[in-house]
């Protein structure tokens, strides 16, 4: 089969759906691939380098009578001309809001495959346009914020005086919120974030963010995506919006319900009540805005001073990077429709991942598509047994009387076999029992308390430990009685594991550092 790549054609498109790379990796799946003349030159490939990668560089006319289309954005009337029975078109669609374009889809008789309905578990994960795009945008949204912001970002101490970090609040801490947290984080700012969904806080601390939680919050619908929140919640989330803004310095705004216009949640109030010079980015301004007084790719300043950005082009303005990511989530697809490597693609619609982003199928309307639950809700009560396989009951409550209920049990296991043991052991080997116990005890709350940004020097002070236990054991191997002999070898086994497996793992992390 052909795979044309158009020319995006929308007012002020950078990106193009297929990179020269990508192309190679088309190709490898068996495909022939048709680029348009100039497809990539704004986001930074030119037609050279296509042709070099396999490509044939041809006219719109010659693109379109592809049998697949790759697209970022969805065909324009112009464009449904060249639309034929039988074609397969990928873009972004936004299907739950576009009646329009899934009317015009099964007009043509095409199969039309929406990028940005790929269903939020793990296995999709790899083919998620929106998450790759939104992870750029959040990235971008900082620089854009930096950049209207008339100060630094990180505190300093200089010679003539000290300067104070800026504070940034991020509302929604989904894919772009958590990377514009990294970003703010890594220019040096003091950020805040919040999000309805409770259990992201652990997200934004590791990102090095302060998660600051909304009351009784924690609806999550069993797509992974937020639910709307109640009245009370909503007052209570809306104090905190305005006490947070009113604060920061920047302020990032997110926040997404799929399917539904933006909810405001920066009223024209809170505006007036921030600092003149502040910055809101608002990243949801597609959708019409968290921010009551965002306009729509347009840079507003509010009466008392405050900047407010409404891009929705945020990714598109690192558009090569952008364009790589979105080219390689396409592949992923092609690899899942071509599971032989052959150049014929398949549609599986028992496959949860295709039958999901399957608008339209040779010309049959197929959405919306069945429900799926993903492994990030939590599941109703009455899901059973026979809930599909990517469901996976999460109630963190349970989960950690479980495990709370299981150390209790060891522990008490433990106990009793040593105090068995004390019994019929002479006074010496008690002692040594009894520094044994202790140890285990205290490393095992030592080690379990220790924060993952620790765990290297954690693992290499393990390392040091299990050094001396060689030594202890090579000594010790040699002894007459077999009981020590076998006890010393054992010790010098597991402690070797230890100190080889520590090398091969710092090997591992040097070389994702290294270049080439
Ligand atoms: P996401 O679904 O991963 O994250 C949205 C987050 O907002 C979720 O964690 C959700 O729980 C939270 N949320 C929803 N309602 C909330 C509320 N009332 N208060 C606090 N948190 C709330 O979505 P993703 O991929 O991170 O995208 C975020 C936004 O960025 C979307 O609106 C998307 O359209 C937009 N976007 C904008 C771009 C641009 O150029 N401006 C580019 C890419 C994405």
């Amino acid at each position: 089969m052909r795979i044309g790549v158009p020319r995006e054609v929308r007012p002020g498109e950078t990106m193009v759906a297929a990179t020269p790379k990508t192309v190679t990796q088309l190709i490898g799946l068996g495909y022939e691939v048709v680029v348009e003349h100039g497809a990539g030159e704004r986001a930074h490939f030119p037609d050279a380098a296509y042709a070099a990668a396999g490509a044939f560089v041809e006219a719109a006319e010659e693109v379109w009578k592809s049998n697949i289309i790759l697209k970022v954005y969805e065909p324009t009337d112009e464009e449904f001309h060249h639309v034929f029975p039988g074609q397969i078109i990928t873009s972004i669609m936004a299907p739950a809001r576009n009646e329009e374009l899934i009317r015009k889809l099964s007009a043509s008789g095409a199969t039309g495959l929406a990028l940005d309905a790929v269903p939020r578990i793990s296995r999709a994960q790899a083919l998620d346009v929106l998450s790759s795009q939104a992870n750029v945008a959040g990235y971008r949204a900082v620089v854009e914020a930096a950049h209207a912001y008339g100060s630094l970002l990180n505190g300093q101490v200089t010679a003539a005086g000290k300067v104070p970090p800026a504070n940034v609040f991020v509302i929604g801490a989904g894919v772009a919120g958590l990377a514009a947290i990294g970003t703010a984080v890594s220019l040096g700012a003091i950020v805040h974030a919040t999000d309805v969904r409770p259990e992201v806080a652990e997200q934004v601390q590791s990102m090095g963010g302060d998660f600051v939680h909304i009351d009784d919050s924690a609806e999550v619908s069993t797509d992974g995506y937020a639910k709307e929140m109640s009245s009370d919640q909503e007052a209570r989330a809306m104090e905190l919006y305005a006490r947070e803004s009113a604060a920061s310095d920047i302020v990032i705004t997110t926040a997404l319900i799929p399917g539904r216009p933006a909810p405001t949640l920066i009223t024209r109030e809170m505006v007036a009540n921030m600092k003149p010079g502040s910055v809101i980015v608002d990243m949801a301004a597609a959708n019409g805005g968290n921010c009551e007084l965002t306009v729509k790719d347009q840079k507003v300043v509010s009466e008392n001073g405050v900047i407010i950005l409404g891009y929705t082009d945020l990714a598109g303005r690192l558009p090569t990077q952008s364009s790589q990511l979105f080219g390689t989530n396409v592949v992923n697809l092609m690899k899942l429709l071509t599971p032989a490597k052959d150049g014929v693609a398949v549609l599986d619609f028992e496959d949860v991942v295709q039958r999901n982003m399957t608008v339209v199928r040779d010309g049959e309307v197929t959405w919306p598509p069945p429900p799926v639950n993903v492994s990030a809700a939590p599941v109703p009560a009455a899901a059973s047994a026979t809930a599909p396989t990517d469901v996976v009951k999460v109630d963190p409550e349970a989960e950690r009387a479980r495990k709370s209920r299981r150390t209790i049990f060891l522990a008490a296991l433990v106990l009793v076999v040593f105090a068995l043991i004390g019994s019929f052991s002479p006074p010496a080997l008690l002692g040594n029992w009894t520094v044994f116990l202790l140890a285990i005890f205290v490393g095992f709350y030592v080690i379990s308390n220790v924060s993952h940004s620790l765990h290297t020097p954690l693992m290499a002070e393990t390392n040091a430990i299990s050094g001396i236990i060689m030594v202890g054991a090579l000594l010790q191997v040699g002894s007459d009685n077999p009981v020590i002999t076998v006890m010393a070898f054992i010790a010098i086994l597991v402690a070797s594991i230890n100190v080889f497996g520590g090398f091969l793992v710092t090997r591992r992390m040097l070389s994702m550092f290294t270049k080439g």
